[in-house]
């Protein structure tokens, strides 16, 4: 029971990881981890239910990720620290057809071997005690894959193909076992493409025209074990990514392969598959095994081939194939075509089977035809590969995606026969570049930007620049696209036309070859000229592969904040939200002097753009070098979720050491998926923040901290405080002010009630009038009002006067309705008419009349330790414990009261006058504070109240 308890406590949801943010909870984890432990039952942390989740194959252990297979010593940080005779490994269980990853931990200390000398001894950071020459070590864990170690990214294991059809050799079983039965009914088939890069896996992939997009993908081993699993669309198979809408490619990555699925990978052992359907009802699913095909090394465009019209789809049923296409305009121009493929021959063509490819244009013109052979033809995949030099204008053709591929069979040429359109290559990819000058003398007006560009479905390269801070009258001179390639520096397109409003974007339909080799060899630039030769940006557009945060609608341009800096200096970052509610940024520097080389990106939240709102700041990630690629480990924190969706959120780019940012833009734009604006996170507050921030209140456009006070701006008469982030406002009733002869009541602007004036002098300047100031606000002399208390309001029973010597005198008013609801219950004096002690009620929960609050942060160690805020000082709270005065402005600390602050609350009673003191101050003249405590009144009342109580018995 306890360990189940246990459990639930140290895993959160996905079932890898253990809660990182509260270190109370590891804490806990471990205290009965060890409570376990000294009962003697095998010490591991069990993880009862993993619930799926997107990403299963790392584990995650403080904010750190940890590879399957990894083994480490726990650090807990303070005030824990390193747990040395604990042993944490990221292991992989198997949960039905799922791989997952778990910490398991466990102590090693009864590992340890009987030392073998007299006088063993413990060194420092080690479980064990040891002796001088000792070998065996169980105590020095070798984290066996290091985090840093990251495997290069070897060429011959970067590309990878896949062609997903019906004659796939994966059996596929559901959960229960049992094998999935597929109703392709349409034939639906995909290509995809791997690129290994940095140890993640992206990938891409083109699907028929005719299917919806799928909802999951999953990569699996050879059994059909799920080792990732994502989900691919939201629900009615809409995608929020522009790129992926444009393309109608599926785009994605799977971060931080661990070594052993490297491995696979490498050994072409894996497995990818689609599955179609919602949730609760699956359709079907298409899956391939990923290869390596030296053509796509260079690739330049894909095809993904269908049977014809025409072919006889019980032959063919489920068949399909897929075209690698290279070109190369050196000398004379060539294309090479690697086509992969399945369902092409008949059941005795079993050897030497020709097959006839061809590249037609408009449907009717054939470029090229060739025949070739397969030697032993497979059910499942086989590869033909043809050279052929191209001419120029039908090297047009293919950029414009024009250009049909076919391959058939020589037998039967109609009924067995696959073709496709060429298209853009699948891999998801952009180019981007910020735009920067190379100093600040060649850009004067301090102008910067950004550029990204795709080509899209058809073919067509979409462009996007950014132009920022020109003169809204004014256009830039021109922006042009540039071939950098050697030292020509042609200039191939014009994009000046499209700008408009800080933008040119736009769409090149019938793009030119010659855009497409520079780009794709990164020598393609944008050039930016405005005003004159001595404003000009540019930069190189760099390829860029398409998942995460480049999914996002746009970047952001990130501009100088501070002018000393360089003009030259200016970034782009994306910034994409998953449905996990993970933040991904990718962030791409330029410009900056050398000197501001250790940066960190970090994001600023805001509920609005107003003075005082209260804000907090997560830091990203150091910056190294001139780019940073990464996202969140955990969600981000349900109010970062809020301002992201309707706050305020700055991305900053600051300089680690000295905090001086040196550039920012706003973010806009990012979409909060519906799933993360409901989530419960436990969160703390983030750092840059003191809790009590939070509690500040929000009014009128403005914030106000708690306890802080201030007068309507629309009613005089009504005053507000802050408290817990609730505001609260009274409205005062004007307090019995009437004039004497010869004087009216006159009204200021500014002020509630009116006062009494000279009837035959005419004053209409309020600010000459001379007057008090109480609790910040102005009362001109003559001006009577009832003081404002937190967290009472209004105190309605006592009059305060502004008076002719400048002087606020209050007093308890007494004989008066309204003031009597909030009286003591009656006490029957002697005569039998009721008098209320005028002086102050006997219990008073908090002190009385106060100047404005100030937050101290030695104050609030003190609040935090129980103590009680002074409500007339805020700077000096009453610590836990401590018994003080209460403090009256115009009163001076009120003596006949005593309070005690106790674990934040005050509670106060009055001087109890005994009899004794009631006597002697009847009959003696001294006058010391306690008799003085004991009015006449009080003494007469004490008095009557005794006496009436003896009567009763
Ligand atoms: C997706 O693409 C289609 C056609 O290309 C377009 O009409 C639609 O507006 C796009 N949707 C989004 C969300 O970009
Ligand atoms: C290959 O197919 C094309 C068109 O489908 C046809 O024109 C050509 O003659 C065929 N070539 C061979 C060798 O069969
Ligand atoms: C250009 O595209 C960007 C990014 O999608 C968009 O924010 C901007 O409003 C567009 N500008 C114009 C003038 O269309
Ligand atoms: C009002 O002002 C006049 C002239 O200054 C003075 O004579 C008169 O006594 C004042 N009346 C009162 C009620 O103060
Ligand atoms: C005071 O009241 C009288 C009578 O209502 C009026 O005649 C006089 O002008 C008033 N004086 C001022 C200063 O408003």
């Amino acid at each position: 029971m306890k360990m189940t308890l246990t459990n639930s406590f140290c895993f959160d949801y996905n079932g890898s990881r253990i809660a990182s943010r509260s270190i109370l909870l590891v804490l806990l984890c471990f205290c009965i981890f060890f409570c376990v432990d000294a009962r003697g039952r095998t010490p591991l942390i069990e993880d009862p239910s993993p619930k799926i989740r997107n990403k299963a194959a790392e584990c995650i252990f403080g904010n750190e990720v940890r590879e399957l297979g990894s083994a480490w010593v726990p650090d807990l940080g303070v005030p824990i620290g390193v747990l040395y005779c604990m042993k944490c490994e990221c292991i992989q269980i198997q949960k039905k057809r799922r791989i997952v990853a778990k910490v398991q931990c466990r102590s090693i200390k009864n590992e340890c071997p009987e030392p073998s000398c007299a006088e063993p001894v413990l060194l420092p950071e080690r479980c064990c005690k040891t002796c001088p020459g000792d070998t065996y070590l169980p105590d020095v864990i070798q984290d066996v894959i290091r985090h840093d170690m990251v495997d290069g990214d070897d060429k011959n294991a970067k590309h990878y193909a896949a062609l997903l059809t019906d004659r796939s050799s994966l059996q596929l079983r559901n959960d229960n076992n049992e094998p999935i039965i597929n109703d392709n009914k349409n034939n639906v088939i995909a290509t995809g493409r791997f690129t290994f890069h940095k140890r993640n896996l992206y990938y891409s992939f083109y699907i028929s025209d005719k299917a919806a997009r799928p909802r999951t993908l999953q990569f699996v081993n050879y059994e059909g074990h799920i080792l990732e699993e994502h989900i691919l669309s939201d629900v009615g198979g809409h995608v929020s990514s522009r790129y992926q809408n444009a393309t109608r490619k599926v785009c994605g990555v799977w971060k931080r392969l661990p070594k052993d699925y490297r491995k696979m990978l490498r050994d072409e052992r894996m497995y990818v598959v689609l599955g179609w359907g919602s949730k609760e009802q699956a359709e079907f699913t298409l899956s391939a095994q990923l290869m390596k095909y030296v053509a796509l090394g260079t690739e330049l465009f894909s095809s993904l081939l269908e049977p014809s019209p025409g072919a006889d789809m019980n032959l063919m049923a489920g068949s399909g194939g897929t075209a690698i296409v290279s070109i190369s305009t050196q000398l004379s121009p060539s294309i090479h075509i690697a086509v992969v493929f399945n369902g092409l021959f008949t059941p005795e063509e079993i050897h030497q089977v020709p097959l006839n490819i061809t590249l037609t244009f408009d449907d009717r013109k054939v470029i090229l035809t060739e025949k070739v052979y397969v030697q032993k033809p497979a059910t499942e995949l086989n590869l033909v590969e043809i050279s052929s030099p191209i001419s120029q204008s039908d090297l047009r053709h293919l950029t414009r995606g024009k250009l049909v591929l076919s391959i058939s069979s020589v037998s039967n040429p109609t009924i067995l026969k696959l073709s496709g359109m060429i298209m853009t290559k699948a891999t998801c990819e952009l180019f981007q570049t910020p735009l920067s000058s190379s100093g600040t003398e060649g850009n004067k007006l301090g102008i910067s930007g950004l550029a990204w560009v795709y080509l899209n479905n058809e073919g067509s390269l979409v462009y996007n620049v950014q132009v920022d801070d020109v003169n809204p009258d004014e256009k830039p001179l021109y922006i042009t696209l540039n071939d950098m390639t050697g030292k020509k520096r042609l200039e191939l397109e014009d994009l000046t036309p499209s700008f408009n409003n800080g933008w040119a974007n736009g769409t090149i339909d019938k793009l030119s070859p010659k855009v497409l080799e520079p780009l794709y060899s990164g020598n393609l630039a944008v050039n930016v000229v405005v005003n004159s030769e001595m404003n000009i940006i540019r930069g190189r557009l760099t390829p860029k592969l398409v998942a995460d945060a480049r999914d996002a609608s746009a970047p952001v341009l990130l501009k100088r904040e501070d002018n000393t800096l360089p003009a030259s200096a200016v970034g782009m970052g994306w910034f994409v939200l998953d449905n996990d509610c993970h933040l991904h940024y990718d962030v791409t520097l330029t410009g900056l002097p050398n000197s501001e080389k250790s940066l960190e990106l970090s994001l600023k939240f805001l509920p609005m753009s107003v003075p005082g709102a209260p804000y907090s700041i997560r830091v990203l990630d150091p910056i190294q070098g001139n780019q940073l690629e990464g996202g969140t480990i955990e969600p981000l924190m349900k109010e970062e979720l809020s301002r992201l969706d309707t706050g305020v959120v700055f991305v900053k780019i600051r300089n680690i050491s000295t905090k001086d940012i040196l550039l920012k833009s706003t973010l806009r734009e990012v979409k909060v998926p519906v799933s993360c604006l409901s989530i419960q996170t436990n969160s703390l507050p983030s750092e840059g923040d003191s809790g009590e921030q939070h509690k500040s209140c929000n009014y009128d456009n403005r914030y106000y901290q708690v306890d802080e006070r201030w007068t309507s701006v629309d009613n005089p008469c009504e005053m507000c405080f802050c408290q817990d982030g609730k505001v609260h406002c009274d409205i005062s009733p004007c307090p019995d002010n009437p004039c004497p002869k010869g004087m009216n009541k006159t009204k200021f602007p500014g002020e509630c009630c009116p006062v009494c004036r000279n009837a035959t002098i005419h004053e209409d300047k309020p600010e000459l009038l001379r007057g008090c100031v109480f609790n910040g606000k102005f009362f001109s002399v003559g001006a009577v009002f009832h003081p404002f208390l937190i967290p009472t309001g209004f105190d309605r029973c006592t009059k305060c006067e502004c008076d002719e010597s400048v002087v606020i005198k209050c007093a308890r008013i007494v004989d008066n309705k309204i003031c009597c609801n909030n009286c003591q219950p009656p006490a029957e004096s002697e005569n039998g008419t009721y008098v209320s002690d005028p002086s102050l009620p006997v219990v008073i929960e908090a002190p009385i009349y106060n100047k404005s609050v100030t937050k101290i942060s030695n104050a609030s160690q003190i609040l935090s330790e129980g103590g009680c805020i002074n409500s007339y000082d805020g700077s000096k709270p009453y610590k836990n414990g401590q018994t003080f005065h209460p403090y009256i402005e115009a009163l001076g600390e009120y003596k006949c009261v005593t309070c005690t602050c106790n674990n934040g609350n005050i509670k106060c009673h009055r001087f109890e006058c005994t009899r004794k003191m009631c006597r002697s101050r009847k009959y003696s003249n001294q006058s010391t504070q306690e008799l003085s405590c004991c009015s006449s009144n009080f003494c007469r009342k004490r008095h009557g109240r005794r006496r009436k109580q003896n009567m009763g018995y």
